[in-house]
């Protein structure tokens, strides 16, 4: 589906972000691997998520809707139910990543991932590295690539060092180690979203973290009881830089995480002067059990360009071609360093965003790990493709209504993968 986004008039008024996909994604995970029927609030209704919620019950749990809540009762640690045919993670990475974690240490029974063509160009190989040390056995098509086939497995522990920071990595080697033999321990260069570390010490893990390295121990059941999913801040992040770039703007976006490793993207476009209010967690050593919200408060506002370093990039990963958009509209220029990771998301997001805001008449060059932008003051319009990945969509609709001329997103559909109704807030804020 291709949808033409106008330039608009000021966005004003009130709206909430989708429920959290990370979140919702660990939820549905940790719930089909509870002991007892575990209530969640607000999961997320997107592509993604629903293919958790099949994959689950695929793996013998039940899930029961009631309303707005979810209620999901798991197999336990160790019982999840070999299903007839292949898991369809569809084109959630996050699910291709974490599932393994917990089906590894399955034993004697036999899992075969799988989704759609974009998830067949995902790399698997940096799970299956950690998971095999640990005993795992696990095969996947031409070494790295999905359908992934796992064998489950008596597991042990290890000391994990990861040479790129990735949330999906660690969580993966983290939920492994809750069945394996002793206490594992998962390092990163530097700190990634950890979610999965919080949710675990809610479900009564021995979970404890020192700088950007984890150590979770085995144990015998998760117990959960309730989870509530805050708003997304990467899904906020599009609806955050509609207000900020279209002139006379101001919003409020209720209930949006803030858990500190999530909001990098916040913390660059303050930096970059954007306004943007709201009560932000601080970074904190301790694993915290919460997941923080505030209701942000944005306006429209003049923009300088700025560096992000590589330590910042796991922490605003997503919403890195959203800093690129902002770039384009900024004084100066703005640079991101450190962001190879972005070649292996839904799309190539370097190439992608390269591409696409060239072509709308950003003057904006790829660098091996991430891009450079030289603000022109704002961008012409034109056509963007989304190249089938939701977040590429998503800019492409906010860069139209930021433009002069506007501009035509092929394949705005995409977005249905995290933020379904995203074009319908855009016109009601619009309105
Ligand atoms: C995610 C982690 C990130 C992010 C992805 C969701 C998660 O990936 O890009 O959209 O839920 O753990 P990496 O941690 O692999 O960079």
């Amino acid at each position: 589906m291709n949808v033409r986004f106008e330039p608009a008039g000021a966005l004003t008024g009130e709206v909430r972000a989708p429920a959290d996909k990370s979140i919702s994604h660990r939820a549905a995970l940790l719930a089909a691997m509870a002991s007892e029927p575990v209530r969640i609030e607000g999961y997320l209704r997107a592509a993604d998520t629903n293919s958790t919620l099949e994959a689950v019950r695929a793996l013998g749990a039940l899930v029961e809707e009631r309303g707005d809540e979810l209620v999901v009762r798991g197999t336990g640690l160790r019982e999840a139910r070999e299903p007839d045919g292949p898991i369809d993670v569809g084109n959630a990475g996050t699910l291709l990543r974490l599932l393994p974690g917990w089906l590894a240490a399955q034993e004697g029974r036999s899992f075969t991932l799988d989704g759609d063509a974009s998830i067949r160009r995902r790399p698997v190989d940096r799970i299956a590295e950690p998971l095999r040390r640990m005993g795992a056995d696990l095969q996947a098509r031409e070494g790295r690539l999905p359908p992934l086939i796992v064998r489950g497995s008596r597991l042990r522990s290890i000391d994990c060092r990861l040479e790129v920071a990735s949330a999906q990595v660690k969580s993966c080697v983290l939920l492994a180690a809750l069945a394996a033999d002793g206490a594992t321990t998962v390092s990163e260069p530097s700190r990634s979203r950890d979610h999965t570390e919080r949710m675990l010490l809610r479900a009564g893990a021995t979970i404890d973290r020192r700088g950007s390295e984890v150590t979770v121990l085995n144990t015998d059941e998760l117990l959960l009881d309730a989870v509530r999913v805050p708003g997304d801040p990467s899904s906020a992040a599009f609806l955050i830089a509609a207000g900020v770039l279209v002139p006379g703007s101001r919003l409020l976006i209720g209930d949006v995480g803030v858990n500190w490793t999530r909001t990098g993207f916040l913390r660059i476009l303050r930096r970059m002067r954007g306004i943007v209010l709201g009560d932000l967690e601080e970074e904190t050593q301790e694993i915290s059990p919460e997941e923080p919200v505030s209701d942000l408060d944005v306006a429209h506002g003049a923009l300088e360009g700025t560096v992000v370093e590589p330590e910042e990039v796991p922490l605003a990963i997503d919403e890195l071609p959203l800093v690129a958009l902002l770039g384009c509209f900024a004084e100066g220029e703005t640079i991101v360093r450190g962001a190879q990771e972005l070649r292996v998301k839904e799309s190539d997001r370097i190439a992608g965003v390269v591409e696409g805001l060239r072509g709308l008449g950003a003057d904006i060059e790829a660098t091996d790990d991430g891009f450079a932008v030289r603000g022109t003051g704002g961008l012409r319009g034109g056509t963007i493709d989304a190249h089938g990945d939701h977040r590429m969509a998503m800019m492409g609709a906010v860069a139209g209504l930021a433009s002069r001329e506007g501009v035509e997103v092929l394949g705005m559909d995409a977005a249905a993968v995290s933020y379904p109704g995203f074009a319908h807030d855009l016109a009601a804020l619009a309105s």
